[in-house]
Formats: C-alpha cells, structure tokens, sequence
C-alpha cells in the first residue's frame, strides 16, 4: 500500500478510535493540450500526474460531518442538514455531498481524514482531485451505483453550483477517468471520451511550478468566457448557425473581422486554431510523429500569451528557457494560466540539463526556484472497501 494512503489509515484510527471503512484516491492533472477550450465546447488533451489526494472515511453513527484534513487545513465539524457554503477547504467534499442529495440520494454524515500531494493553487486541479476523491469515497461508503460519466459532472455541478467556481468540465474528468499511460480526448460537447495511449519512447513529461499564485485567475478567467461568450453572439447575429466556439472556423472569423472587437477576435482565434491543435496533436501522436505534437504544443503557448493573453513573465521564462534546452520538444503554459504551471515534453536523457538551465535561468530573473517534477500518465479515481 503507498505510504500516503497508509498515513490517512493510521491518521483515521488516532483521530476516530475505529478503522474507516473505505479508502478513496484521485489525482490531479495535467493538461497536455487544449486550453480554455472545455467551456467553449471544444477539445481537451490531459493527464492525470502522480499526485493524488486520499481520504479514508466511514459513516458516522449519529449523522454528523467530521472533516480532518494532514495538509494543515482547519477541522470541520457539522450536525445539522442543511450544508451551507463555509468558504474553505471542505466546500468541496459538502458541494459533492450536497449535489448528490439534490439528485435523490440520501446520505447521511461522515467522518473522513484527507491528505494530498497535488499542490493546492499551482494549477495542478487540488480542488477537482478533492471533489472526485470525496464522491469516489461516497460511493464506497453507500454504495452509489453512478455511470462514469455521471461522475465527472457531479463533482463539477459541486464546483459550479456550491462552491461557486465557473469552470468547465475537463479537471473532473480527468482525475475520475484517467487511465495509465493514456491521456483523455475528450469532447466536452457531447462528454464523449477516448483514452489515448501516450507512447513517448525515451521522452517524458515535466511540469514545471513556477509557484505563482494565480491571483488573478478569476475575474481574468471569467472575463475571457465573457469575451468568447460575445464573440459567438456576434456571429449569430451576422446570420452565422453557430452555439459555441466549437463550430466556429477559422475562414468564419476572419469573414467578420470587421464585427469583430479586435480583443474578442484574438480570443475567439486562440479557441478555434486550439481545438484545431488538440485534433492534430491526437493524430500525429497516433502515428508516433513527437516532433509534430511538440510543435503543436509551442503554438499553443504562443496562442495563450499572444491571442488568449493568460500568460506571465514567470510561465514564460519557463518555457523560453525549456525550448533552449536541446531534446526538448515542446512546451507551453497548462491550465488557467496567469501563473501555475508549465508543461515540456523532453528526452529524458536531458531532463537533468532542463531543470539545471530552468531553476538557474528562473532564480537569476525572480530570486526563487520553481519546482520540477516528471510523471507518467497515472491512474484516475479509485476505491476500495476496507474489511
Ligand atoms: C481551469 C478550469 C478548466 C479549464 C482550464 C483552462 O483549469 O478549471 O475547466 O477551463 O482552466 O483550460
């Protein structure tokens, strides 16, 4: 058994007097390609990393909620029945909770013990990781009979509904989904999914934490949905048959260039040319073709700093000094940007120079040292009853 794993068991039995009943994980991810696309209908590429949150838990006798959490976050005790919004951590495993009584299931309180190793706000999706790795324990606990795909959007409605974070699906997918050594395609239209086995022969994956906070990540996060939002009601109104930014082609824009606002039009641009990139990415991965698929991953990046403007100095240091280093392939911001982390697909024989070259390069320009970690594509969510 991992040791994380084991020190939420022990944790538990200090903390409860009594062994918990099921043992609950889901990791976190990466998404390889396929950004701020997931709300605009499109494409989404990631990965799940090696890191995961676990929780052990069991019902509790007298129906209340007890919350521990190993990473320093405040215990949380509740005995009523309502659930209401207490703006921290244990918003997330409540939202799960409460959405799955808003859809019939009755589910009475539980005592649960939470450690994680996904980094909390570096980009890396903590809090999908925490919805997912709660539901996984739920259905452990009362045996929920959910499709996969149900998961997912539960853990989301979780997020968007109670917690009240307006994300897209792709974080919730990937950590309940995931499967080793595949990266998800998945359709966040119709939510249909493959798995991709990702075969990198002698390259890996390094994700780079540039450790800063993404303070802006909200109001810059909803004002680019916005900004998506108009671009494709102007194209409706220009008589254009279109829902989304999915079905939005790249001849079509530049047909309405005159409608467009310059910044809508570099928003829409970034979506559409990305969707395009993930599509191609799969194919020339498909036929083992890595250069292609590092060039696709380049222009992405470029996309997000040029057109979608989500980048920063730091995520761009990172991946300017990343494309110096030779044996790399491709690399770009992951995620919501405006800080988090960088994702680089590199010979793994010049890992070792990549994480030299960035921490030097990162701690001469801003006085720190980002961290670096590798990770084969992990297993998503899982449970097991404990006898
Ligand atoms: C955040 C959101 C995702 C997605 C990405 C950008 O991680 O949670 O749903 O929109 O940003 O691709």
């Amino acid at each position: 058994m991992e040791r994380e794993a084991q020190r939420v068991l022990n944790a538990f039995q200090r903390e409860f007097g009594t062994r918990p009943d099921v043992l609950a994980s889901a990791p976190g991810r990466v998404n390889l390609i396929g950004e701020h696309t997931d709300y605009n209908e499109g494409f989404v590429f990631p990965m799940a990393v090696d890191r995961r949150i676990w929780v052990a838990g069991r019902r509790s006798v007298d129906g209340a909620f007890r919350l521990r959490s190993l990473n320093g976050m405040e215990a949380y005790e509740f005995f009523g029945v309502e659930l209401t919004r207490t703006a921290s951590w244990v918003d997330y495993p409540l939202g799960v909770v409460s959405v799955l009584r808003k859809r019939g299931y009755e589910l009475g309180g539980f005592e649960a013990v939470f450690f994680g190793t996904v980094p909390i706000g570096s980009g890396l999706s903590s809090s999908a990781a925490l919805e997912v790795a709660t539901l996984y324990l739920l259905m452990g606990l009362w045996g929920l009979d959910l499709a996969p795909r149900e998961r997912p959007l539960i853990c989301h409605q979780a997020e968007t509904e109670f917690v009240g974070v307006r994300c897209g699906i792709m974080d919730q997918f990937i950590s309940a989904l995931a499967q080793r050594d595949h990266a998800l395609l998945l359709d966040c239209r119709t939510t249909e999914y493959e798995q991709v086995p990702l075969r990198l022969d002698g390259y890996c994956v390094v994700i780079a934490d540039s450790k800063k906070k993404r303070g802006l990540v909200d109001s810059e996060y909803n004002r680019r949905r916005q900004e998506c939002e108009e671009g494709v009601r102007i194209l409706q109104r220009a008589g254009e048959n279109v829902r989304a930014l999915r079905d939005v082609t790249l001849e079509m824009l530049e047909s309405h260039t005159q409608r467009l606002p310059a910044t809508v039009q570099k928003r829409c641009r970034h979506v559409v040319t990305e969707n395009q990139r993930v599509l191609e990415s799969v194919e020339a991965l498909r036929r083992g073709d890595l250069r292609r698929f590092g060039e696709l991953v380049n222009q992405s990046h470029d996309s997000l700093r040029y057109d979608y403007e989500v980048s920063c100095e730091e995520l761009d240091l990172l991946v300017e000094t990343a494309r110096g280093v030779r044996g790399v392939v491709g690399s770009r911001l992951t995620g919501a940007g405006f800080g988090g982390c960088t994702v680089t697909i590199v010979r793994e024989d010049a890992v070792e120079e990549l994480t030299r070259r960035t921490q030097e390069a990162f701690r001469t320009r801003f006085g720190y040292e980002p961290e670096l970690m590798t990770s084969l594509p992990c297993e998503g969510a899982r449970f097991e009853r404990l006898d």
